[in-house]
Parts: C-alpha cells; structure tokens; sequence
C-alpha cells in the first residue's frame, strides 16, 4: 500500500449529515437548523482528515459531476469547489460566462439547458445579480448551489467563517457569547450578510460597522446585531473582527468622500484590535486590498486567520457537496 493511501471512511458520523441534513439545493440558511450546520460541521472534520493525507482523495463523488457556473469573477470559491469535487472523484464541467456563447446573445436559460445535456449532477452558480441561483433551480433538476449572488447571500464563505472560528479555539463549546464584528462596506456584502444569518443562527452576536452610506439601517432591526459608524467602538470586546473590501463593483455613484477618509477612520489595524478580546481573530473573506480596508501589518500578523479561512474553504466544500450529492445515489 502506497504511504498514506489508507481510506478514510467517508461514513459520516453517527448524529451527521446523512440522517440530519435534507436539502435539495443550498441558496441561504432561511431553511438551515442549528443541528443540520452542526452536521455539517462534523462532515467537514471528516473531509479535513481527508485533505491531511499523502493522497488527497477518496472515491465518495466518483460518478457525480459537477458544474461551476460563474457569472462573475472568483479566485476562491471557484477553485476550491472544483478541488473540493475532484478530492471526492467528482468529474468537474467549469464554466466561465467570459469566455462562454453568452457573448454572442444566448440566453441563461439557453446556456444552463445546454450544460444540462452534459448532465451535471449540481451548479455551483455565482452571480451579480440576486435570486439567480433560485432561478435555475427552476430550469433544472439538478442541485443548486449558490456561489454568492449579488449582494444578497454566500453561504459557503459564511459557514468556512465560522468553522475558522471554531477550529481555531482547541477547547471551543459554543457560539453563544461569542460577537464577531464585521467592517466595512456591509451595505454591498453578500458575505456580511450571510455570516449575520448564520452567526446569529449559532447563537452568536454580530456588530456592523461603516460610514453610514454603507450601513443599512435595517440590520438594527435584527436579533443579537448591532451597528456602529466608530471601529473602535464595534470592536470592543469582539472576538473576531473581520475586514470587508469596498465593493466599487456594486456602488453606483460617490458613497465616500474620500478613499483617504475611510482609510483614517474605517480602516482595521493593530490599534482598533486592541480594544477587542484578547484572543481575537482578524479574518478576511478576501479579496483583499491592503492599506485600505485592513492594515497589510495587520493582515500578516499571527492574529491574521486569513489564509486558514480559504484553506478551510476546500473541506467545508467538500461537505456541502457530499451533504447535498450523497442521498441522490
Ligand atoms: N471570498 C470570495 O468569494 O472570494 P472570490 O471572489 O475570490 O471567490
């Protein structure tokens, strides 16, 4: 036997997924119980045993295939849930709208029948627009994962959130007490509001932090969220304190004085964490850009679980992918 080829027993654990977690499609957590994110969780664990090993792959998708579908541009999550399909055996159909007939006037729904003949088992679809994942489910019988849409939802980054967090305390019990505050530009965050849904679901507590052009107001309405126009304040106490990038992608005229501006007075450095917990966390979703949402210092200090959230990207994703593929064999 090859050094570390010995499988790993992709049976899930006893109180895992397989029994708890019955979902056809993944678009936000509106459906997801605190067990099932748990479940998940515990399936993720076994996927990053998988991902230790010499050879990195287990037969758990062999005969599945599965489609990315991106509309908009992805280093991340594009490519860790195309290895996340190939570490369980999965074929991998990629597509790129750029680089695709949408140019030349074919229709989504045209594209996505299309692929459909080359019988892709789960769209993993991101989008600029939101409800576009929900709106292929409906021209498919194939399972849909959303990649992040619009500014509305990115479940995946929000659960590789969140197990960050977790995995990174050894004797970890509990999200209750635990307050992650979010900076930035939360306005245009998909992946802000996806970790108030699942932060919050977990129990924990969620501070929003911006310039008021780029803080919604209605996030005061929900439950354990908080908000603040002052970082110092909205990182008291926190025990991970995440950066967000200025999405100008998404901002249609001058939400910002000044680039300058924000940097002074919105920008996450050494000096905002140290009116946060001792042992807090500095995350990123990325991409990220230095010196202007976080300090580059900062962003490379032993604090820093940056590059840990996008390796964790990989066994949460397998997790997703086994989670929703599994029951269809
Ligand atoms: N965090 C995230 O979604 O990154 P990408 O845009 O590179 O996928």
């Amino acid at each position: 036997m090859i050094a570390g080829s010995k499988p790993v027993s992709l049976t899930p654990p006893a109180n895992s997924t397989e029994s708890l977690v019955k979902k056809k499609h993944l678009f936000d957590f509106k459906d997801w119980s605190l067990q099932e994110v748990h479940a998940l969780f515990d399936t993720t664990d076994v996927m990053a045993q998988v991902l230790e090993r010499t050879i990195k792959r287990v037969p758990a998708l062999q005969g599945f295939t599965v489609g990315t579908l991106f509309f908009e541009n992805s280093t991340r999550t594009r490519l860790s849930f195309e290895r996340a399909a190939r570490a369980q055996s999965a074929d991998v159909l990629s597509f790129a709208a750029g680089a695709s007939s949408l140019s030349k006037g074919e229709s989504m729904k045209d594209t996505l029948r299309t692929i459909d003949q080359m019988q892709s088992d789960v769209y993993v679809v991101r989008h600029a627009a939101s409800g576009v994942p929900y709106q292929l489910s409906k021209w498919t019988d194939a399972v849909i994962v959303n990649a992040g849409d619009g500014r509305r939802a990115h479940p995946t980054q929000a659960l590789l959130d969140a197990y960050t967090f977790k995995k990174n305390f050894p004797n970890f019990d509990s999200f209750e007490g635990k307050r992650l505050a979010i900076m930035g530009d939360v306005m245009h965050s998909r992946v802000a509001r996806s970790n108030i849904e699942l932060w919050t679901l977990l129990g924990g507590e969620v501070s929003l932090c911006g310039p008021a052009t780029l803080l919604p107001q209605e996030f005061e309405q929900f439950k354990n969220v908080s908000l603040s126009h002052n970082v110092y304040e909205a990182a008291e106490g926190a025990h991970a304190v995440m950066a967000l990038r200025l999405q100008s992608e998404r901002m249609t005229s001058g939400l910002l004085p000044s680039i300058a501006e924000y940097q002074e007075r919105y920008q996450v450095t050494e000096q905002v964490m140290k009116h946060a917990h001792s042992d807090a966390l500095v995350m990123h979703p990325g991409p990220m850009n230095r010196d202007v949402e976080i300090s580059g210092e900062l962003a490379d200090s032993e604090r820093s679980v940056i590059e840990k959230q996008v390796a964790n990207g990989v066994p949460i994703r397998m997790a997703v992918l086994y989670t929703l593929l599994v029951g269809k064999r």
